[in-house]
């Protein structure tokens, strides 16, 4: 898989990715990406996005880091989702950390992601790019059978973590 930046070329490419999803994964992005109107509309805005793309043209993951408004504006939201066919591969690893790398380099000092409380595995994962609870808000999430989840915080501090880049594998991406 490459991954690359999203252009109006992986329009096509990421309607079918998101279509393909279980309904729960696509609730990671939080637009309503199963209406391809919503993709074409994400794609417009100005997010930082990029696919993982095999050598057919395929889509198998995607991540996107959206900035805070006003007064967090030096803080971006990592949403990331990968095919269920294509996990335990190392997409989403990639992915995260591309992502990671780019918020650090446009300036954003603290990065956080939402996942639901129970997803250990996402937690390891996040663990492994510096990545440390924030916040856990009861019932703060409503699945789609109406039942309330609790919502787990994570968050990377980039200044609390800038010396260890070189351990996370991000200081050759950052240009150091
Ligand atoms: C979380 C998610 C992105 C991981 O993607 P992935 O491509 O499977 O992740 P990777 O293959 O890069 O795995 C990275 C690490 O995560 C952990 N991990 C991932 N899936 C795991 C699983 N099912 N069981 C145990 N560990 C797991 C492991 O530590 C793994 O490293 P390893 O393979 O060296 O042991 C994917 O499961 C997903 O899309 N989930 C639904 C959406 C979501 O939770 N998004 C995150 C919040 S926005």
């Amino acid at each position: 898989m490459t991954i690359s930046p999203v252009t109006d070329e992986h329009t096509a490419a990421l309607v079918d990715f998101f279509l393909a999803l279980p309904e729960e994964d696509r609730t990671f992005i939080q637009e309503d990406v199963g209406d391809p109107d919503a993709v074409r509309s994400l794609l417009a805005t100005r997010v930082q996005q990029w696919v993982a793309v095999d050598d057919a043209g395929r889509i198998g993951g995607y991540v996107a880091v959206k900035s805070r408004p006003g007064w967090s504006d030096h803080v971006g939201d990592i949403r990331l989702v990968v095919d269920p066919a294509h996990r335990r591969t190392g997409v989403g690893r990639e992915l995260a950390r591309h992502a990671l790398a780019a918020a650090i380099t446009d300036g954003r000092r603290k990065i956080v992601v939402e996942l639901t409380a129970d997803q250990e595995h996402a937690v390891a994962m996040f663990a492994t790019l510096g990545f440390t609870g924030e916040a856990l808000l009861r019932d703060h999430i409503r699945d789609r059978n109406g039942h309330l989840r609790d919502m787990l915080m994570l968050a990377h501090f980039v200044d609390d973590s800038w010396g260890s880049m070189e351990t996370l594998g991000l200081a050759e991406e950052l240009g150091d």
